[in-house]
């Protein structure tokens, strides 16, 4: 059997002053004093230990984004570390688990700001047989920025509570519009790692070839003009000449906004310099999915928004059937390795990303105005978006007993309440 290892680490998340402005500081909340935080790198089989040292004035978790860890290893809200404190996480990467992850802060009501100042960092999780781990690799992590003229990082203001936080800047790497070489054939694995932004991404005058999504390899290749990347979602793209110059672009995208905010508009996030012709050959197949099982369950999940006078300070709700987010309260339960049909609902009017904790799932067709449609391949994901009105049906497992959230990931709507809890027996 193939060699195990235990892959350990220290995050530490704590104040700092970086220099994000040349000349300037700027105070950030970072793992390491880096934003994005280390990345963390492990195979199947392999055991994860992570000691969390909270050095904020706040309490705080480490939440393992997407990844099929144990429900009391994975940064519940309930499990927050008190200021000064400090815990481990550990668990094993089963098989299959192979895919790109992030891990960043969970704690009840804090976790906006808290991914605002800069925690959240990259975690890939690899199999030995991987058909192509041959090939380089180059990492995007695309964030957001919004510093204040003092260049300070602002707390949210109403606007931002409202539709989520975006900043001025959409980061790559932490950078502004940095030059991309590209020599012989890449793999490139992307994270929407902002609180809000959605990046509709092309290179203009190329095609993407996706390979990948959340949770690992597509079992094909597909040939796109663009890919919409919702705030948590991530994608694998195989990336190959002609020689010549391009640009990674957020295309505008209308996500039905409220209130007056500024047009949407094209950005550039990054040049890409092709330095010599290369051509991506790839495996006519890229992985086997195991075949999709027969649910023995259905469950409905409707997110909904109402305008509310008392809502206080922020003067919107964001519900789950109708609820609010209340972490003492269990709203569905499940049973563990039974496979069940979720109906998510969108029943507003503006977009919201799905995402569910602890395991990966398939979707497979989206219903909008009456049109359904099949998910054009299979594929293993743990974010989603909907439209606003548009629902989909998904297959989903649970691997663990336990607690586990589902939320919209505007972070700004899973602070206000968009979040509600199953509880797997
Ligand atoms: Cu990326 Cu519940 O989170
Ligand atoms: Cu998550
Ligand atoms: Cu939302």
């Amino acid at each position: 059997s193939p060699k195990t290892a235990v892959v350990a680490a220290t995050l530490t998340a704590e104040p700092f002053e970086a220099e994000l402005v040349p000349g300037k500081k700027t105070v950030v909340w970072a793992y390491n004093r880096n934003i994005p935080g280390p990345l963390i790198e492990a195979f199947e089989g392999d055991t994860v230990e992570i000691r969390f040292v909270n050095k904020l004035a706040q309490a705080s978790t480490i939440h393992w984004h997407g990844m099929p860890v144990p429900a009391d290893q994975d940064g519940n809200p309930q499990d927050a570390v008190p200021p000064g404190g400090e815990r481990l996480y550990r668990f094993t990467l089963p098989a299959g688990s192979a895919g790109t992850y992030w891990y960043h802060p969970h704690p009840h009501g804090d976790t906006p700001e808290q991914v605002y100042r800069g925690l959240a960092g990259l975690f890939i999780v690899r199999a030995k047989d991987d058909v192509l781990r041959h090939l380089a690799e180059q990492h995007l992590v695309i964030s957001d920025l919004r510093l204040d003229s003092d260049v300070s990082i602002p707390d949210n203001d109403r606007n931002d509570w409202m539709n989520g936080r975006e900043g001025q800047f959409a980061l790559v790497n932490g950078q502004r519009e940095p030059v991309i070489t590209v020599g012989a054939v890449q793999r490139w694995r992307i994270w929407n790692a902002c609180s809000a932004r959605y990046l509709r991404l092309a290179v203009p005058s190329r095609k993407i070839i996706l390979v990948g999504s959340d949770g690992g390899l597509l079992e094909r290749a597909q040939i796109v003009d663009e890919l919409l990347l919702a705030p948590g979602e991530r994608a694998e793209w195989i990336v190959a000449g002609p020689e010549g110059d391009a640009s990674l672009m957020a295309l505008a995208y209308d996500r039905s906004k409220m209130g007056k905010v500024a047009p949407e508009r094209d950005m550039k996030l990054a040049s890409i310099k092709f330095t010599q012709d290369s051509v991506a050959k790839l495996p006519e197949r890229l992985r086997t999915l195991p075949p999709k099982i027969k649910p023995v369950a259905k469950k409905r999940v409707v997110f909904s928004e109402i305008m509310s006078m008392e809502g206080g300070q922020h003067g919107m709700q964001f519900l789950v059937n109708g609820k609010g987010y209340d972490m003492k309260r269990v709203d569905l339960t499940s049973r563990v390795g039974e496979t069940e049909l979720w109906e998510i609902v969108n029943d507003s009017h503006m977009d919201h990303p799905f995402h569910i904790h602890g395991t990966q799932f398939e979707i497979l067709d989206t219903t909008l105005k009456g049109k359904t449609i099949s998910a054009p391949w299979r594929a293993h994901k743990d974010t989603f978006n909907l439209k606003p009105y548009q629902s989909a049906r998904i297959l989903i497992t649970q691997k663990h007993r336990g607690l586990r959230m589902f939320h919209c990931h505007i972070l700004e709507h899973e602070g206000l309440g968009m979040m509600g809890q199953v509880l797997v027996k």
